[in-house]
């Protein structure tokens, strides 16, 4: 790709950027949040047309009107947000638009497509049901999907955009080999991660953007994650987590035995003023569903929530906010974003109550009061009115997180906030973490990333197979305690 341009009405995405992807190597391209990175993958992927640019493959310059063209071309990507369809099963997605043909005229042999999705699960060893529906479906597998989906169509050009971001760590070795399976295949592919030990441990070559300009480009043999953090943010980071100075005071939170409609069994813990308890657990371990089930999303079968000294009644997420309880979501396009409405209102939407009465709210208000929120997350957009569905992904989970803000929430719980976002920003969900414990909330923080579990949390909360097996002071246990735990220990507790 060679000078590429793309503007976004005010937003200059791109600025002649070129890079050179070969045939048999990873190409890792990273940047803070809104750098470019995705755009500049989307306009490979014939997604969008470039202004100025060419891209040229195997020596001919292509233009691609349409992702079909360049699929025809062999460029495949993997889109950082997912983009299954939900009511279908994973066979059906994999071989949407090519299902293979039934005896009749105009039928669809399911026999055949499931056949040829278990084969091709198998020749890569993921583990994966072809006829479970996607929206049954955790979201680590639903990435596994997606891998599958781009695999069937026998690309050359593989992109890959953030692909372990939802994953475990476990999940995310199996696409390393799949991934080095591929190199050595032949294809040519391009990675794009936030998490940098990943490119170094993965990448031969490493593009980092800034802003729309190509900054640097160089063979990761020769780089380090702080020289790729500086290339990316221009400057050093050290203090990459806060000091802990938050006050922890008695119990605000006790949840017991407690059990939900999906799945998880006897779940009891307490959360206390200015604590910050981690939940460390493998994908499908059953950490988001606890926070369903104590945010009244999936229903209770058993147990109680008890919120400073009185129990609640809690049958609706409605309920929980009007009880003080936040729940940021781990997938914000499947049940957090309303991507088509402005980003302010995405702010305001579940805090309406606090501002005013609808339709007594001056909107002039509501866009103040949002803008304000949303530039204490330095949230990046063009305008508070833009689409939300407009922002990078890191930014539209900043725009989550800004949200829960204005909430005056007193138990909060975070479900892989940092996921998809940047170096930067990550600090500064840390700090924002340490902030909202120093003023007293109390904190459940649920993450696959260990390091971050161990960086930020007092305790550490462990869940495998929608058990509760593991609750553990950081200070007094190591990340291997919490992996045995999570992998295969028996309960405990
Ligand atoms: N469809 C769009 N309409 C308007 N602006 C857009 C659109 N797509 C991207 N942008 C803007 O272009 C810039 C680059 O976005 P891009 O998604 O490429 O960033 P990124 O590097 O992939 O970031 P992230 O790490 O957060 O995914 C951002 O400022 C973003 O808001
Ligand atoms: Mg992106």
């Amino acid at each position: 790709m060679t000078g590429i341009s793309k503007r976004f009405g005010p937003v200059q995405a791109l600025r002649d950027v070129g890079i050179t992807v070969r045939a048999g190597t990873v190409h890792a391209l990273v940047g803070e949040n809104g750098a470019g990175k995705s755009t500049l993958m989307k306009i490979l992927a014939g997604v969008y047309q470039p202004d100025t640019g060419a891209i040229e493959i195997g020596g001919r310059e292509h233009c691609f009107a349409s992702p079909a063209q360049a699929l025809e071309a062999g460029i495949s990507m993997i889109y950082q947000e997912l983009d299954l369809a939900e009511h279908l099963t994973v066979a059906e997605n994999i071989f949407l638009g090519a299902e293979p043909r039934g005896r009749l005229p105009f039928t669809v042999s399911h026999k055949h497509m499931a056949a040829q999705a278990a084969e091709l699960a198998q020749r890569f060893s993921f583990d994966i049901d072809p006829a479970a529906k996607v929206e049954d479906l955790a979201t680590g597998d639903c990435q596994i999907v997606e891998v599958l989906k781009a695999l069937r169509h026998n690309a050359s050009i593989l992109v890959m955009d953030e692909p372990t971001s939802s994953l475990s760590e476990r999940e995310a070795k199996r696409l390393f080999e799949v991934v080095r399976r591929l190199r050595r295949e032949g294809l040519a592919l391009v990675y794009i991660s936030h998490r940098l030990e990943e490119i170094i441990d993965l990448a031969d070559e490493v593009s980092v953007l800034r802003d729309g300009l190509l900054v640097h480009c160089e063979h990761a043999a020769k780089l380090d994650i702080p020289k790729i953090v500086h290339y990316m943010v221009g400057r050093e980071l050290t203090d990459f987590f806060p000091t802990r100075t938050a006050q922890i005071g008695d119990g605000l939170v006790q949840v017991q035995g407690l059990s939900s409609e999906a799945g998880i069994r006897d779940i009891s813990f307490e959360v206390r003023r200015g604590e910050i308890v981690g939940m460390a657990g493998l994908v499908g371990a059953g950490r988001t569903e606890v926070a369903r089930a104590i945010f009244g999303v999936d229903k209770r079968t058993a147990g109680q929530v008890i919120l400073d000294g009185r129990e609640l009644n809690i049958g609706s997420p409605a309920d929980a906010i009007a009880s003080g309880i936040a729940l940021l979501t781990e997938d914000r396009k499947r049940t957090g974003l309303c991507i088509e409405l402005p980003c302010s209102w995405n702010i305001t939407l579940p805090n309406l109550g606090h501002i005013g009465f609808k339709p007594f709210i001056k909107p002039s208000r509501e866009s103040r009061i949002a803008e304000e929120a949303g530039s204490r997350m330095a949230v990046k957009w063009s305008s508070p009115q833009a689409p939300a569905g407009s922002l990078s992904g890191g930014n539209q989970q900043k725009l989550l997180i800004a949200r829960w803000l204005l909430a005056n929430s007193r138990f909060m719980i975070f479900d892989e906030p940092t996921r998809g976002i940047d170096v930067g920003a990550k600090t500064e969900v840390y700090g924002l973490l340490n902030k909202l414990a120093e003023e007293g909330k109390a904190i459940l923080f649920i993450s696959s990333e260990l390091p971050e579990l161990f960086g930020i949390a007092d305790r550490i909360l462990v869940m495998r197979r929608g058990q509760l097996v593991g609750n553990l002071v950081t200070k007094q246990t190591t990340p291997e305690e919490v992996m045995h735990l999570a992998a295969v220990a028996e309960r405990t507790l």
